[in-house]
């Protein structure tokens, strides 16, 4: 095991009497995708803020590929771990949409040349490179999110957090995204997603699931996600195939009701 990120006994509160990070304590390997699932507010956002030295932790320890981090450290944090903001607003300071994808490679000082190739790529990965000269105020939703995705792509660090980063795209983009995940995880980069699709917590190789800022499960994605009752308390949903197969399992069902079954759960997605 070669941990890329240890938190120890880590614990945050934005008011005084309400843990939102409630000693957590959680390893993840290099080269590892860890999705963590949990309700709204259960802390999602706020550990992977914590996480990069956005918050700073009441108590207990962060290290980063054996780097503790701290006032001195954060910067050198920032280039091994990149986060996609939940909301893309968040994320934008640039004029134009290519100032901002340059944003985070101008605080690496890296040549101009591998500079633009590197923007050029991005944007065109995220299926942006018509929106280069528009200004990111001006873009939907989706759009702000692409641009997001590229700037934090372009900076190749070794650990990214998606932090429900492609919850207003379309489904191909989403797709493509998520293909793009895969390929940069097979590549040995270490992926951190938070979702609240189950369908995107299927090829996690570990789920973490959340409930009131403490670690309510840590496993396989295949024992997460078979577990109907952990799902419930999280106010998350079976895999529709799941569903149906429990269901099932519970009655002795006919064609018919099987086909009025499968209707009826498509339409709640
Ligand atoms: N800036 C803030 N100031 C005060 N409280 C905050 C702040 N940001 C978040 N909180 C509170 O902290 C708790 C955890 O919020 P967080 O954003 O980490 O949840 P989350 O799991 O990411 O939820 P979601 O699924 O809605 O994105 C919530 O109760 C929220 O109200
Ligand atoms: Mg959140």
């Amino acid at each position: 095991m070669n941990p890329m990120i240890e938190i120890k006994n880590l614990s945050f509160a934005y008011t005084k009497d309400n843990m939102v990070v409630d000693n957590v304590n959680l390893t993840i390997n290099k080269g590892e995708w860890v999705t963590i699932l949990g309700h709204n507010g259960s802390g999602k956002s706020t550990l992977s803020k914590l996480m990069i030295g956005l918050l700073r932790a009441k108590t207990g320890t962060i290290k980063i590929d054996g780097l503790t981090l701290s006032e001195e450290t954060v910067y050198d944090i920032r280039k091994k771990v990149g986060i996609v903001f939940q909301n893309p607003d968040n994320q934008f300071v640039g004029v134009t949409v290519r100032d901002d994808i340059a944003f985070g490679l101008e605080n690496l000082q890296i040549p101009r040349e591998t500079m633009i190739e590197k923007i050029d790529k991005y944007a065109k990965k995220v299926n942006m490179q018509e929106f280069m000269n528009k200004e990111p105020q001006q873009l939907s939703g989706g759009q702000k999110q692409r641009v997001a995705i590229a700037g934090i792509l372009a900076m190749e660090t070794d650990v990214i957090i998606f932090d429900e980063a492609t919850a207003m795209l379309d489904p191909k983009g989403r797709k493509n995204i998520y293909e793009y995940m895969k390929e940069l995880n097979r590549e040995g980069v270490t992926i951190i997603t938070i979702t609240h699709d189950m369908k995107e917590a299927v090829d996690a190789d570990r789920i973490i699931v959340l409930k009131d800022g403490r670690i309510l499960r840590n496993d396989t994605a295949q024992n997460i996600l078979k577990d109907q009752e952990t799902l419930e308390q999280s106010n998350l949903e079976l895999l529709l195939p799941l569903d149906v197969l429990y269901s099932l399992e519970k009655e002795n069902v006919n064609h018919d009701a099987l086909k009025e079954y499968l209707w009826q759960s498509s339409l709640k997605g």
